[in-house]
């Protein structure tokens, strides 16, 4: 466990403009004060992260929302209430105080109440909002443990080890802009919870989501070895160098290639918990290809598909990116 004083250094850190990594119960965020323009741009330029891409505003309550969003929706109230501290973001019209770099523009912000204790004591010490994305390079994996964050990011950043993420994958997002709440982003929070609260959320189709949510690209989450789904056209036979990403267990013969099963009994939740984890592990193997299962998309399934249909569309891409 992190002690008192490792907290209270890194809420100094922050305070003095520098970049601090945390764990939260989704995934590790490179975080920043946002309140100063100086510290957001550091998030930037150390993820490699392009300007129109609006980052989340971390706070330790939702009360603290009042002094950086327009909160008077009462849906924000309800959602609050039942899903903070937790994997949830909430999309609100934005005050002055947030300034214009954190949110890309926008004169809207994202803001999150995270659950794990160690990012509860960092936000309590700090005592102020902090700007955190995921804490990896642009476009590759998210990172679920203090390791994958200084390989990414490089070891001279100041990263608390909270050990792995409890959920394994990011927030989900809901904007509160429109009349109709829209999911910009499946993740912890099943969106039939969210809907047993608020109502009918849109789903908006992947050409409106270019549009509301700037960061979320069709590639992303992205392996350096192309992984496929099964059946897929264009992916390539089971063989001893490539990699298989097994849901729960396989109705296949048994594989020539190295193997990561996200779940030994099927459960969506567990394979969430290790589905980063396992796409960084294979990756490190010098495969060809990596060939993962569908899982049933209902209930968190639904935010492990859209991660692996990005990480797919990264592979029929030419674009080159570097993760470590
Ligand atoms: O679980 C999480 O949400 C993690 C942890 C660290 O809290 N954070 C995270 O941040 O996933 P990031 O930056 O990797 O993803 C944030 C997403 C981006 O796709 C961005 O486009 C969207 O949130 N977003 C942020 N502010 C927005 C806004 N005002 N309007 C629309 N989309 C927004
Ligand atoms: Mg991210």
């Amino acid at each position: 466990m992190i002690s008192a004083e490792a907290i209270a250094k890194a809420a100094k850190q922050l305070a003095r403009g520098e970049l601090v990594a945390f764990p939260t119960e989704t995934v590790y965020g490179l975080g920043a004060d946002a309140r100063q323009p100086d510290a957001v741009a550091q998030i930037f330029a150390r993820k490699a992260r392009p300007r129109f891409d609006p980052l989340i505003v971390h706070l330790k309550n939702r009360e603290a929302a009042n002094a950086y969003a327009d909160t008077r929706d009462p849906r924000f109230w309800r959602l609050s209430e039942r899903f903070w501290p937790g994997p949830l973001s909430l999309i609100l019209p934005k005050k002055a105080s947030i300034p214009d770099l954190v949110t890309a523009g926008h004169p809207s912000v994202a803001l999150r109440v995270p659950r794990h204790p160690i990012a509860q004591a960092l936000l309590e010490a700090f005592d102020g909002p902090i700007a955190a994305p995921s804490a990896n390079r642009f476009g590759c994996v998210s990172p679920t443990c203090a390791e994958a964050v200084s390989e990414q990011l490089g070891s001279d950043l100041t990263v608390l080890d909270g050990g792995p993420a409890e959920v394994g994958l990011e927030s989900t997002i809901v904007s509160l802009l429109g009349e109709t709440p829209e999911l910009l982003r499946p993740g912890g929070i099943p969106e039939e919870e969210i809907e047993a609260v608020i109502g009918k959320i849109h789903r908006p189709g992947e050409e409106e989501l270019q549009s509301l949510s700037p960061g979320r690209q069709k590639r992303h989450y992205a392996t350096q070895t192309p992984l496929y789904f099964w059946g897929d056209r264009g992916a390539p036979e089971p063989a001893s160098d490539v990699g298989e990403l097994h849901f729960g267990k396989p109705d296949r013969p048994s594989s020539p290639g190295p193997v990561r099963q996200l779940s030994q009994a099927g459960d969506p939740k567990e394979a969430a918990a290790r589905l980063f984890q396992a796409m960084r592990e294979l990756d490190k193997l010098d495969l060809r290809a990596i060939l993962a299962d569908k899982l049933p998309e209902t209930g968190i399934g639904t935010a492990v598909m859209d991660r692996l249909r990005r990480a797919q569309a990264a592979a029929s891409d030419e674009g080159e990116i570097t993760c470590s």
